[in-house]
């Protein structure tokens, strides 16, 4: 398939990271353009390029950024969301410890942009490697007056601080992550207020995913009409598919939005492993509902095609299962992390995350009860639309998408007191 990387296309150079290297590509070519424009310009290129987030809920950025105040008295704030704490997610880190400076860059047009002087990028505690990669790219831009208090000498004052997260995913939601930053319980807050009009000590904010950042310097060098040539009318642009599983070749891999599953799938993940068949795909990340194979079957992975199945694009990790994946098994894996990862704030998260994972444990080892599965039924409606953020619906999403569509195999574990995967190599469900 024959496309331009636009977040890729400098990874083939060894030491990226350095800024040298980066320089001797199209390295700052993007903030150069975008520092020759007024500011509210740059924020139409990108509403113009169609650039949609790649944290999760596919917010048109340039939107975003239109939506902070041109006038206020008080400072304005961009936080960079590089908590990456979503199962199945890994396309930051290796942007982060690969490519810094994009992400920088990214950061730097957006700050002009929007009038940021003091912008933030909290990066999840574990990614040690991207954390020194970044902060050694943020010396260096210091050093050669990319940063600091005149900005490539055009009189524009920009700092960029690294915070680095403790370990919570909750953190990753915007909000929780505005808290942490401020020195808060990392809990998520009431919206509204949004973090457009009241987010870091409750000035206006914007909160950007990493990859969605890493998009923007393209985007001012080569121009929004070229970013639509790839996707499609209403996913412009090309993504990082993160694929795990039971694939021959996972890996991160960036294509066109709109790209067949299947392309990626075979063309290049190498298949299903071993020679297995597809059971079923979660297409965005552990939070959306799990399509079966007959789903995946001419899916295409852009926003609104991936919905129409029932389930979301995300942040676009994909994770495959083969016909030997035991749902109930990996639902419960998926249910005690959701509980574990609960703030607590809510009752319905709170418990219900606890509940659901209760209930799947006795299933999976063999205490399930018939009463059980009208039981998550009953559970799951009250989890979702109810709590502060969207935690509780996503735990409650992978749970209902299985039961619904592997019914059978929940089932087959309560009548055979077990999983019959492990009783027995190989079981026909009834
Ligand atoms: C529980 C939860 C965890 C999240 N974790 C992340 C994360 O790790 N990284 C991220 O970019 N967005 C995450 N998000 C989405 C953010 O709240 C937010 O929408 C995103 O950072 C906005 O950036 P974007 O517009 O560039 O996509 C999470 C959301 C929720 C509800
Ligand atoms: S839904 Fe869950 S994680 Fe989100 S605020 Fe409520 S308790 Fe916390």
């Amino acid at each position: 398939m024959a496309f331009e990387k636009v977040l890729y296309r400098n990874l083939h150079l060894e030491r990226l990271y350095d800024m040298d290297v980066y320089l001797s590509s199209d390295g700052y070519h993007g903030l150069a353009a975008a520092l020759e424009r007024k500011p509210d310009e740059v924020i139409e290129e990108v509403k113009a390029s169609g650039l949609r987030g790649r944290g999760g809920a596919g917010f048109p950025t340039g939107v975003k950024w239109g939506f902070l105040p041109k006038v206020t008295d008080k400072p304005k704030y961009l936080c960079v969301n590089a908590d990456e704490g979503e199962p199945g997610t890994f396309k930051d880190r290796e942007l982060m410890e690969k490519d810094p400076h994009s992400l920088l860059e990214g950061m730097i047009i957006a700050g002009y942009a929007l009038g940021v002087h003091k912008a933030f990028l909290y990066i999840r505690g574990e990614y040690h490697l991207a954390i020194e990669r970044c902060q050694k790219a943020i010396d260096q831009l210091y050093a050669r007056g990319y940063l600091g208090s005149n900005v490539c000498g055009k009189g524009f004052a920009l700092d960029i601080i690294i915070h680095k997260g403790a370990g919570a995913y909750i953190c990753g939601e915007e909000t929780a992550l505005i808290n942490s930053i401020e020195g808060k319980r990392g809990e998520p807050r009431l919206k509204p207020p949004f973090p457009a009009t009241s987010g870091l000590w409750a000035c206006p904010t914007v909160v950007n995913n990493v990859e969605t950042l890493c998009a923007v310097p393209w985007i001012l060098a080569y121009g929004a009409k070229r970013y639509r040539e790839f996707g499609t009318e209403k996913s412009p642009g090309t993504k990082i598919f993160s694929v795990s599983g039971c694939v021959s070749k996972p890996g991160n891999y960036e294509l066109p939005l709109g790209t067949p599953f299947k392309v990626l799938l075979e063309d290049y993940c190498g298949g299903v492993w071993k020679g297995k068949k597809l059971k079923g795909v979660i297409p965005g990340g552990s939070s959306v509902p799990l399509l079966s194979a007959a789903e995946c079957e001419d899916l295409n992975l852009d926003y609104e095609s991936v919905q129409a199945r029932g389930s979301l694009l995300g942040c676009g990790a994909v994770i495959v299962y083969d016909e030997d994946v035991c749902v109930v098994e990996a639902s419960l894996r998926l249910a005690e992390f959701y509980a574990h990862e609960s703030c607590g704030q809510c009752a319905p998260c709170r418990e219900g995350t606890h509940w659901l994972a209760q209930i799947l444990e006795r299933i999976e080892h063999g205490q399930g009860r018939p009463e059980d599965l009208p039981a998550i039924e009953a559970l799951l409606p009250h989890m979702k639309g109810m709590t502060i953020c969207v935690l509780a619906d996503s735990a409650a999403a992978v749970v209902e998408s299985t039961l619904k569509k592997f019914r059978n195999e929940y089932e087959a574990h309560i009548k055979h007191k077990g999983c019959p995967h492990k009783k027995e190599k190989v079981f026909a469900y009834a």
